[in-house]
């Protein structure tokens, strides 16, 4: 069974290049329905347009409130009947009844070792914390901004003399590549939110999630 993904994005949409590789080279059993985004101008778009991916564009200035966006949007996403809701640099927080709607099949990759740095500005934040490590979660979204369930993390130590441009590109690095494989795991109907806990192969995971290992 092929999982049926929407994409949401806002911006330049590395994350969902990495997905829509990992698509082609078959090591993920899914197919991305449809690219959404809350931006026009979003580079992201390109990229699914390149890919032969349906794009639509839904603007939040054109709507009263927030509550009136996220209805056009679950109604627009509604059309494609998705497996799994897939928030790849979406920069908008949606509301408790969007997010109750997909509970259990709505991820989010952030850039950070949740649960520090919700939010913005997490590299900067690390840094100026002196952090020794810092890194990526995907994680179940539910109504806390980027507090729900962890699915898997990916860590970096965080260098003496590093700087933000370089600590940002290695974090981005790993995030192409855990959110390829949460997304994988839950089309292969491995992953699952059961009681708020996610559950790999029928096992509750970590609270911090998978530990992904950097192999090359
Ligand atoms: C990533 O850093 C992701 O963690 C965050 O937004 C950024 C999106 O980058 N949620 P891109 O658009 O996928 O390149």
């Amino acid at each position: 069974m092929i999982c049926q993904l929407v994409v949401l994005i806002s911006g330049n949409g590395s994350n969902l290049q990495a997905i829509i590789d990992s698509i082609k080279a078959r090591q993920c059993p899914a197919a991305i329905k449809a690219v959404i985004s809350n931006n026009a101008a979003a580079f992201a778009l390109q990229r699914a347009q390149a890919a032969g991916i349906a794009t639509y564009v839904i603007e939040h200035e054109h709507y009263p409130d927030r509550a009136a966006f996220d209805r056009a949007l679950l109604n627009l996403i509604a059309g494609f009947q998705p497996d799994l809701l897939v928030l790849a640099g979406f920069m908008r927080i949606l509301t408790t009844e969007f997010v109750d709607h997909f509970l259990g099949r709505l991820i989010n990759i952030h850039p950070s070792l949740l649960p520090k740095y919700p939010g913005l500005h997490t590299h900067q934040r690390a840094l100026q914390a002196a952090d020794k490590q810092h890194g990526c979660s995907v994680h179940f979204v539910t109504p806390e901004l980027d507090g729900g369930p962890v699915i898997i993390q990916a860590a970096t130590s965080i260098k003496p003399n590093t700087t933000l441009e370089l600590l940002t590109k290695e974090v981005a690095e790993l995030e192409h590549k855990i959110y390829p494989l949460a997304i994988q795991w839950f089309a292969e109907q491995r992953l699952t939110l059961v009681n708020n806990k996610p559950l790999l192969d029928g096992k509750p995971l970590p609270i911090n999630g998978y530990r992904y290992v950097k192999t090359n």
